[in-house]
């Protein structure tokens, strides 16, 4: 469990208790509610209904979860039970999957996500981030600190998507 930065403490989420952990297999349900959420709900003003439901089809393919997972770190945002994001990082720093829940966007729950993911890789050897953005979360990189390097128009079941891969390098503060 750590400390939530300060910008919780001051922020309208004074009050609310949240933690930051390593994702359970229990959590499996509740990341994927958080996907399913956070793609028809946030990401779907920038995709047209179709691509919507082919990048989360209902019901989920949970066997095709578990194994996507299992090669990653990945953290959990929690808030009174209830998980409000979650982001998937490899050794090499690769960002490949952050999600934050409708109901929690806005109140630094990426940015905190992104912070311990970071110092993850960066204790592995990671020397910088990378991702491939969607639409919707590009705007988030780009304050983060990462620079779209490629446009990408990308094949998802049936469907094309355009994202952008982006790059952060990074150096320990003490650098
Ligand atoms: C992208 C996403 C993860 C951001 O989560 P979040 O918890 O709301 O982000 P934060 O609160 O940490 O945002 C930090 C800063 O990023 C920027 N930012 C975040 N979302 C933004 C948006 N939609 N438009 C413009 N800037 C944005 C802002 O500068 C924000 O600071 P501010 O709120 O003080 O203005 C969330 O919008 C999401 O889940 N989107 C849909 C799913 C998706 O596309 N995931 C990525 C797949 S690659």
């Amino acid at each position: 469990m750590e400390r939530p930065p300060a910008r919780w403490q001051s922020s309208q989420d004074a009050a609310a208790q949240w933690t930051l952990r390593e994702f359970r297999e229990e959590d499996l349900g509740a990341v994927l509610d958080v996907f399913q959420a956070s793609v028809r709900q946030v990401a779907a003003r920038d995709y047209i209904p179709e691509q919507v439901e082919a990048w989360a089809p209902v019901p989920p393919d949970e066997e095709y979860w578990r194994r996507r997972l299992v090669r990653k770190a990945v953290f959990v945002c929690e808030t009174e039970g209830a998980l409000a994001g979650f982001i998937a990082i490899d050794t090499r720093g690769h960002v490949d999957l952050l999600f934050v829940h409708p109901a929690h966007l806005r109140r630094g729950v990426a940015t905190a996500l992104l912070a311990r993911a970071r110092a993850w890789a960066m204790e592995r050897g990671a020397r910088r981030l990378t991702t491939d953005a969607s639409v919707t979360a590009r705007p988030f990189f780009e304050q983060a600190g990462f620079r779209v390097t490629e446009h990408r128009i990308v094949p998802l079941r049936g469907m094309m998507f355009r994202n952008f891969h982006m790059v952060m390098d990074c150096r320990d503060d003490a650098d």
